[in-house]
């Protein structure tokens, strides 16, 4: 009787070991509750959860690990506040003038020219000269935008200016910083 215990206990043991690793084995708890965890995928629909979604929105006033809020508001006073107290970290090297050029390239010029001269620009890539945007995009080769502080571009390109859309959560704010070295560079990269 011992001998059937103990082989019947071997069997039952060395039934579990698995020399062919790919496949699983029997295993002998997993009718119980809990020996999967049933995790929620985060974008899948959720019965328990406000809005029927697992995913939640973050509460307000959350602050994402590594980010500083924002401190200034779409306000001209607010504006010329940014452009005396932001302080623009990026140097002008030619690494950094052709990242500012790339990302300006990428966002801007659509709307202001390659050469940024807005409405007089030489670009006919333009949104304004195909008629597909109304407003005439402001002239950004001129004297008074290079006398604007950094800090001012700076804001512009984050909370926008009257018509334009403001530009903060499609573009880093390093290469934000860069973009205005390269237009206060006069949109060149030496
Ligand atoms: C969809 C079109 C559009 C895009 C894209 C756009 N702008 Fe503008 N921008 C405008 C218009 C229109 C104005 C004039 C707004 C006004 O004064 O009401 C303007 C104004 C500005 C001004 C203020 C000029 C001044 O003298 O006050 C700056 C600086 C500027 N844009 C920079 C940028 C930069 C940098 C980008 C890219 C990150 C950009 N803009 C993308 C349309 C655009």
């Amino acid at each position: 009787m011992k001998r059937i215990v103990i082989l019947l206990v071997a069997v039952v043991v060395l039934g579990a070991c698995n020399h062919h690793q790919e496949k699983t084995q029997w295993d002998y708890m997993g009718a119980f509750d809990m020996y999967y965890s049933k995790a929620y995928e985060s974008y899948s629909p959720n019965k328990y959860l406000p809005g029927g979604m697992t995913l939640q929105k973050a509460p307000e006033g959350t602050v994402a690990r590594g980010k500083k809020p924002y401190p200034f508001k779409n306000k001209l006073a607010d504006r010329k506040k940014a452009g005396e107290v932001l302080k623009n970290p990026m140097q002008p090297t030619k690494a950094n003038l052709a990242k500012g050029k790339e990302m300006y390239e990428r966002f801007c010029a659509i709307c202001h020219g390659k050469d940024g001269k807005g409405m007089a620009t030489a670009d006919n890539n333009t949104l304004y000269k195909k008629k597909l945007y109304p407003i005439p995009p402001a002239n950004l080769a001129t004297e008074t935008v290079k006398n604007y502080p950094d800090g001012e571009i700076f804001h512009v390109i984050t909370m926008g200016s009257a018509i334009m859309g403001a530009h903060g959560s499609q573009i880093k704010p390093d290469d934000r910083w860069r973009i205005v070295l390269y237009i206060k560079n006069g949109f060149k990269v030496n």
